[in-house]
Order: C-alpha cells, then structure tokens, then sequence
C-alpha cells in the first residue's frame, strides 16, 4: 500500500472523513445502496476506536433533481453502521462549527452535501483547493483526514484533494479495498487466462479499457450498446438507431476508432453470436446474429447461445473483470444476458472484480451473493479510470501526503 491507512491513525483524533454516498434520488427520496453498506465499515470502525467523526459527502449535481441535502443519508448510514449518525444542514459555517465542536468520543456528524459549498466543485489544482476557506476553515478543527471516497477520487474537488495538503491524510477502508481491486489487472500477475467482460452503453469506455488493456487481457466477452457497435463493426446490419438513440451518434463520432480496435484485438474478441429483443406481445425472443438481415427492433440483451459460448471461456479463466451490463437487466425479461455471465463468473474460483456502477446493481437485483466475487467496486467513473491506469488524483494526493506530510 503506498498511502497510510487507519492502522496508522493514532488515537483519540477529530477526524474529518470524506465519504462517497452519492445516491440514486426518486422522487426526493434516497435509494438505499451498497455505498452505505461499505463506508459503514469505516465509520463504525472510526466510531468504535474512540474518535471524533465528522464526514463529508456530495449527493448530485447542482441543477440536478438528485442535488439535495443529506439529512436521509444520516438515518441511512447509522442504520447500516449500527451508531449514531448526526446531521447538521451546514458545511462549514458557524453551525457546522458548533456542531463539530461538541462531538464527543465515538460521535459521528454528516455535514451538508459538499457541492453546495461554491469553493468545492471547479475542478483546480490541490494547491488551489487547499487554499479555500472552506478547507482551511475546516481543517482548523480536525487533526486527521480520511478519505475514504475512492469512487469520488477522480476528481480534483475541495473536499477530496484540498485536505490532504492541510492534514494528516490517511485511507480509509473502502478506500483500501477499493485501490487493491481495482489496480490488481495491471499489477499482478495471473498464472492462467485473464478475461474482461465488457458491456454498457458507452463506447469510449469500453474503447479506452481495451486499448490500455489489450496486452494484459486474453479474451474481451463483448455485449450491450457498445457489443452491438463492434457486431458492425464485423460488418453485421446492427447497431444502428430503429427507436433507441443509442448506435448512430456514437458510430459517427466512434465508428473508426471502433473498426481500428477490431481489426488490431480481433483474435481476443468475442461478439454475441444471438440477441434478444421484445415481441409485439411483449415477449422476449432471440435471432442469431447470422440471420439478421436488416435491424428493424431494437436488442435488448444478448441471447443463451452468446452466454453458453462465453462461459467456457470464464471458467478457464484465472481473473475476470467484468465492466457493463451485457443488456437491459433492469427488466426482467433482459437480464439473461448480464446475469447468467455473472453467475457463470460467481461459480468459478478466479479473481473476479465486478464494477461501473450499474453493473455491480445487478447483483443484488437478481439475489446473487456479494461473497461469490472477490470484488464488487461501488465505483463507476473512477473504476474505468483504474481499469485504464489513470492516474486518480484524490489516491494521488493520498499518497503525495505519506510521502511529504501535510504541504
Ligand atoms: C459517482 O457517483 O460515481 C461519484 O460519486 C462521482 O460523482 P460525479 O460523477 O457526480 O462526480
């Protein structure tokens, strides 16, 4: 590990602890998810060893309909943690301050949603963040800062990058898991075949994880939008727009890129070999890709002969990754695809990471059992930007900070 961790907290600190509980919001009310789940660990763990807590966290974008206050975070986040959570609707004014000043040992305090603070969101330098008052103001009452948001940790936000140059910073424990997964297909070795399942919608991903991966992966299962792109790509009359403005814009802009990137890892790409789409009676049926002449439906998942042919593939496999759905498992009768792939990967003893957000929901959708995967990643843009060895600026300042201390 190159960053310090809480096994280097020293005790009883006012700790300052940045979390990522970005949530769905329906109707304004926050969707319980696994982000609660796993940065309970932390907190409990904060909570039990005596510290002063208070966490940070940004819910939404401003403008948007998910962009509220994180009063149901608290009641979430202490139901999951088994403590206490507090909220106090301030980020760092003199109600904020009053309220971290009276934490006691083992107390834990949600402060505002970080977004709503001007100072957090442009994306600037460290240097500039730390200068912020809203950093120094805070960094003031705190001796330690944990950050703990590794899925937030591509941003180089106030609250994820300024800290670290104003305290003592350590990695919390999603943190830790979340860096060791994510990193392992570029730094460790497999002894057998590593494979990459890859999915969603958007073709850039899928496009920047092969290139920066094509050396270190065997096989790529494809499916989804981006599956269908490459199916044209080999020259198949699919991935275009019949009602779904899914395919033509992203041909038009990827369409080359798309065409270079099969033809240079052809030999490590698998294509749905069938797909699946909804009748009229609103039934789901399958056509082997080979007897499409024209599209005139839109594919909604791919077919049991793609997930027969792709799952020999996965059992052979020493590491899978799986990054994007393979169709539109939100509904039922689309979800064969992306979950009979993933039973096949949670059946296998390999190492397997699960993420990019969606995905990983799947999981719990169809009952399947964490404990089956090695990891399921509760990140989405940062789990991409690992996949494809990008640097992740708040990981960066974290371990900029044990190497020089606070700047
Ligand atoms: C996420 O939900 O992926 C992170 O919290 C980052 O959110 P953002 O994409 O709004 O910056």
């Amino acid at each position: 590990m190159t960053f310090q961790t809480l096994d280097d907290l020293p005790a009883a600190q006012r700790v300052l602890c940045r979390v990522d509980l970005n949530s769905p919001v329906e109707d304004g009310t926050v969707v319980d998810n696994r982000r609660f789940d796993r940065h309970a660990e932390t907190v409990r763990e904060l909570s039990e060893a005596g510290h002063r807590v208070a966490l940070l966290a940004h819910q939404g974008r401003p403008g948007r309909d998910t962009f509220v206050g994180l009063e149901q975070h608290a009641d979430l986040l202490a139901d999951h943690a088994g403590v206490d959570v507090s909220y106090v609707p301030d980020t760092y004014g003199e109600e904020a301050l009053a309220a971290i000043r009276a934490l006691e040992s083992g107390d834990v305090l949600l402060l505002e949603n970080s977004r709503m603070v001007d100072a957090e969101l442009p994306e600037e330098s460290p240097e500039t963040k730390a200068e912020t008052a809203f950093v120094q103001t805070l960094a003031a009452e705190f001796d330690a800062y944990v950050n703990d948001a590794y899925s937030a940790a591509h941003r180089s936000h106030a609250s994820l990058v300024g800290f670290p140059r104003a305290l003592p910073a350590y990695a919390g424990r999603v943190m830790e898991t979340e860096y060791e997964a994510n990193t392992a297909i570029a730094s460790r070795e497999f002894d057998g075949p590593v494979t990459m399942v890859v999915g969603g919608t958007k073709a850039t991903d899928v496009i920047q994880v092969m290139e920066a991966l094509g050396d270190r992966v065997d096989q790529f299962l494809l499916g989804g939008v981006a599956g269908e792109l490459f199916l044209r790509a080999a020259g198949h009359p699919v991935g275009r727009d019949v009602d779904a403005e899914l395919f033509d814009e992203q041909w038009e802009a990827n369409g080359d890129t798309v065409e270079r990137v099969l033809d240079e890892y052809g030999d490590q790409i698998r294509l749905a070999s069938d797909l699946a789409y909804e009748t009229d009676d609103g039934d789901r049926a399958e056509v082997a890709v080979a007897d499409i002449d024209e599209k005139t439906t839109d594919y909604l998942d791919v077919g049991a002969e793609t997930v027969a042919d792709y799952e020999p593939v996965i059992r052979d496999s020493d590491a899978v990754f799986v990054k994007g759905a393979l169709g539109v498992f939100e509904d039922e009768r689309f979800a064969d695809g992306t979950v009979g792939v993933l039973e096949a990967v949670a059946e296998t003893d390999c190492f397997s990471v699960v993420g990019g957000g969606d995905t990983s929901r799947a999981i719990e959708l169809y009952g399947m059992d964490e404990a089956d995967f090695s990891h399921v990643s509760i990140a989405g843009g940062a789990y991409i930007r690992a996949l494809t060895g990008q640097e992740l600026v708040g990981v960066a300042e974290l371990e900029r900070a044990t190497e020089t201390g606070p700047a």
